[in-house]
């Protein structure tokens, strides 16, 4: 049975950030075959659609008009498996890292680097999430969705997703008409880890492991993420509150010889990524509270709530913080999640 949908329902408790919003229809959906007929609702009853999952890559700047689908669906199946290879199917509402905590319980290998991801698996194919050197969309096969708009159920490749940093097909054609219901992983039974990003190498040395394992890549990502990241359950945040700013060569190397310490990373075709956090920390911004709106003392790409922080004043010190990275290194920083305003 479809569950009734709350009208004027609070969308604080929903988002990880904390701030205060409300949707006029919320609506659960526990069973992805009833999204033909909720989106048909939806529409009926008029205003705009949202599709929330864990509400961890949100930022509400207004009340939603129109009605919120919240995605609770469950259930994780296996395709296929040939020799090492398995193909697991999971549904949109699972949560994440429940997700990777119960691949690698199952011997299923390739996701242990993105653990403790908050939000939804759903969710994670839109801004293709990635930690530690791996990114979802290199364990991703297929992710079916539900286009609210054609009115029809897609299967799309991994490669129609069209993924790239921190983005995807969902957010730019599909945005606004493809429900995501469930993603397919394409992992395997052998142990190949990924242990070459700074931060994972040192905790595994610092923990004396040598024979790398799936589990210690685990381990070392959930303590990695303690040490600095802000749990959402205890402090508000939405993870890395900007994208890291992908410079051409030619600007990167003009940075660069003013800037000579400036944290980088290659990326294609001669580019290179810069570290966001380090050009919020050297504008003086880390640890910073205006407010109860902040910049996290731990990791400076995250801004955090620590109360009763209003849109208006996270999105202040975002654009305080823009202004001055853009004045002191010419750098543009635009925001990572969805800011709906
Ligand atoms: N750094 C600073 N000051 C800080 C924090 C970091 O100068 O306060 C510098 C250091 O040089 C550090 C470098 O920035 O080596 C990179 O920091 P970190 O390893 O913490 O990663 P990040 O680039 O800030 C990205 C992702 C994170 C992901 C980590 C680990 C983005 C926008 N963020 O952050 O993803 O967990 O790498 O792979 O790409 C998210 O998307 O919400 C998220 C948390």
């Amino acid at each position: 049975m479809i569950p009734p949908a709350k009208t004027d329902a609070d969308l604080r408790h929903l988002n990880t950030l904390h701030l205060p919003a409300r949707a006029a229809r919320l609506q659960q959906v526990d069973d992805a075959a009833d999204l033909p007929a909720l989106t048909e609702a939806a529409r009926t009853a008029g205003g705009s659609v949202l599709v929330l999952g864990g509400g961890s890559n949100i930022v509400f700047g207004r009340d939603v008009d129109g009605t919120v689908l919240h995605m609770r669906t469950r259930g994780i199946d296996v395709l296929a498996r040939t020799g090492t290879d398995v193909l697991v199917s999971v549904s949109a509402g699972e949560n994440w890292h429940d997700w990777v905590v119960c691949a690698l319980a199952h011997g299923w290998h390739g996701l242990e680097n993105l653990a403790l991801i908050p939000g939804t698996v759903g969710a994670a194919p839109v801004q293709n999430i990635g930690a530690y050197g791996v990114e979802l969309i290199d364990r991703i096969d297929h992710v079916d969705a539900w286009d609210m708009v054609d009115r029809r159920w897609l299967r799309l490749s991994a490669a129609e997703c069209r993924a790239g940093y921190r983005d995807s097909v969902f957010k730019r054609e599909l945005a606004q008409r493809a429900i995501i219901t469930r993603v397919a992983f394409s992992l395997t039974t052998e142990a190949h880890v990924r242990c070459d990003y700074a931060d994972l190498q040192r905790e595994l040395a610092a923990r004396g492991v040598t024979q790398v394992t799936p589990q210690h890549v685990f381990d070392a990502v959930c303590a990695v993420r303690r040490a600095k990241l802000p749990d959402p359950a205890v402090l508000g945040n939405a993870g890395s509150f900007f994208r890291n700013p992908v410079l051409p060569a030619a600007d990167a190397a003009r940075l660069l010889a003013a800037h000579p310490n400036a944290a980088h990373y290659p990326a294609a075709r001669g580019a290179m990524k810069f570290a966001a956090a380090w050009l919020i920390e050297q504008c003086g911004w880390k640890g910073a509270r205006r407010g109860d709106a902040g910049v996290h003392d731990r990791q400076a790409l995250v801004l955090v709530n620590h109360g009763e922080a209003s849109a208006t004043d996270l999105l202040g010190l975002a654009t305080d913080i823009q202004a001055s990275v853009r004045a002191r290194f010419g750098v543009t920083l635009e925001p990572e999640p969805l800011i709906l305003l």
